[in-house]
């Protein structure tokens, strides 16, 4: 959607909060945002969030001269490529469905000669009603296209259709809406490391940690949707394969490195394996049995390969983009960035991993980036969109290269 320009309708409904969200996402992908905000949105976000996050000026009142005379209605939404309604309301639907022109939102979406694309939000009640219902024919036979809504625990306590669609489905609707995605990663090859490592004590016990790979195979999946060609060298998890990823099956960090090693040269390197940093000093080659009367034996440690550090430090085949993780329990942000130090690699994503935060095991992750720039805090994420938001990101920083 590189240099596409979206006019945004922002509605009243909880789910406005998301739509932040899908203006930094597709900002990220090179589109401009420019958003009209009615009364009622204005209930739930702020002009001044949209501003920042658009970085322009917010549109909200029909009647300012001014405006008029800078950017008239019809302006407004016959410059932009497309309109998107996120959250539209059911009572905007309705307002649409009867051709409604009592504020700047509703006669935008009539003077355009543009397609608009609507992501409802609405109690589920309020989503079922035949009136509702009978707006979403009218305006599907109009032309107008539907994003969502998704069933789900809605924030007035129910359940059932008409939650807004996520910010990720959003971006996709989007993306699909102008045209095939661009890989923008084609021709580059990158490698990610995810899940735990395990380390062998006999050949029946090992020693592991919590990490179930949910985010490094969620950013192999992102860039090679991307075109990317992606070797993932991963621990043992529950993850089914990625899509379009070649898939290397390892178990200990030593194996780990080696698989690394060999998928080499890339243009990019991504560590998200919680990689042991110890091993056994001697795994036995038996099982160690239980000795009657005997203590149990003191397992001697020694230190694993680095594999973050290894790629960092690769010479003439070091990846021209090095990203490590920060697995921390306290002063993320002042441990990432002397991690990012010690081990030489370009970017740190540093997550909270205390028991708390419920990252290992959960589905979303609550992230700083780490570059040469400082420390980028991101808003609670699902990994999903973590994966998506870190990959634009790497295509924006070869595209600013080439
Ligand atoms: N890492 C690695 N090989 C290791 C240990 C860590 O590649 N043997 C990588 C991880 O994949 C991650 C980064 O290094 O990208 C930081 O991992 P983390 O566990 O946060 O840090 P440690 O190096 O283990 O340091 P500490 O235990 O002091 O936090």
């Amino acid at each position: 959607m590189q240099g596409k320009r979206i006019l945004l309708i922002v509605t009243g409904g909880i789910a406005a909060y998301k739509t932040l969200e899908v203006i930094r996402r597709v900002r990220e992908r090179g589109a401009a945002v420019r958003c009209i905000l009615t009364k009622s949105g204005a209930q739930f976000v702020t002009p001044l969030s949209l501003a920042a996050l658009s970085e322009d000026r917010v549109y909200d009142d029909l009647f300012s001269l001014t405006d008029e005379h800078e950017m008239g209605h019809i302006n407004l939404s016959r410059q932009a490529d497309v309109l998107l309604v996120a959250p539209a309301s059911a009572d905007m639907l309705a307002k649409m469905a009867a051709g409604l022109a009592g504020d700047l939102a509703t006669t935008a979406l009539l003077a355009t000669d543009k397609p608009v694309l609507v992501a409802p939000a609405m109690n589920v009640r309020m989503w079922e009603h035949p009136a509702t219902q009978a707006n979403i024919q009218i305006l599907k036979a109009r032309g107008v296209g539907f994003i969502g809504p998704n069933a789900g625990d809605m924030a007035c306590g129910e359940h059932g259709m008409g939650r807004m669609a996520e910010p990720a489905e959003i971006v996709d609707a989007l993306e699909a809406f102008f045209g095939p995605v661009v890989k923008r990663l084609s021709g580059r090859r990158a490698i990610v490391t995810s899940g735990p490592t395990h380390e062998a004590i006999d050949p029946v016990r090992y020693i592991a940690n919590r990490s179930s790979g949910k985010q490094g195979h969620a950013i192999a999946k992102a860039l090679a949707d991307m075109g990317c060609e992606t070797t993932l060298v991963t621990g043992p998890t529950h993850q089914p394969d990625p899509m379009g990823c070649r898939v290397v099956r390892i178990e200990s960090a030593r194996d780990m490195l080696a698989a690394c090693e060999a998928a080499l040269p890339a243009d990019i390197a991504v560590c998200a394996a919680a990689v042991a940093d110890w091993r056994t000093a001697d795994a036995a080659e038996g099982k160690i049995k239980k000795q009657p009367g005997a203590a149990p034996p003191a397992l001697k440690m020694i230190e694993n390969p680095d594999i973050l550090a290894a790629l960092s430090a690769a010479g003439n085949k070091r990846p021209a983009l090095v990203v490590g993780f920060a697995a921390e329990t306290s002063e993320v942000v002042a441990n990432a960035t002397a991690k990012r130090q010690r081990k030489g690699c370009d970017w740190i994503v540093a997550n909270d991993v205390s028991p708390a935060s419920g990252t290992f095991s959960g589905d979303s992750n609550t992230v700083h980036l780490i570059t040469e720039a400082g420390a980028e805090h991101w808003p609670t994420l699902s990994k999903t969109d973590v994966a998506d938001r870190l990959a634009a990101l790497i295509a924006a920083r070869f595209e600013a290269a080439e």
